[in-house]
């Protein structure tokens, strides 16, 4: 399975302030986004890269991590 069309990864997301966005994006050719999850500080997300969702979008501060590392997002 080519890691593009590998939908069994897992990402977290923990949120270091109040009101950080997680935003997924459609896979395939119209890229827009479907999904808008709000966490509050200290909340955390784990989610998968799926057959709907190639890509996230993290907007405030968090701590990213994924199979390629942790990220902090300042
Ligand atoms: N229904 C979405 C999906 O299956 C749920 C989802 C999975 C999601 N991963 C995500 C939403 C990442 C936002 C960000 O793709």
């Amino acid at each position: 399975m080519s890691e593009i069309t590998n939908k069994t990864d897992f990402f977290v997301v923990k949120a270091l302030e109040d009101g950080v966005n997680v935003i997924g994006l459609t896979r395939g050719t119209d890229t827009r986004f479907h999904h808008s999850e709000k966490l509050d500080k200290d909340e955390v997300m784990i989610a998968q890269f799926t057959e709907h969702t190639s890509a996230v979008k993290i907007r405030g501060k968090a701590i990213i991590q994924t199979s390629h590392g942790e990220l902090k997002n300042e």
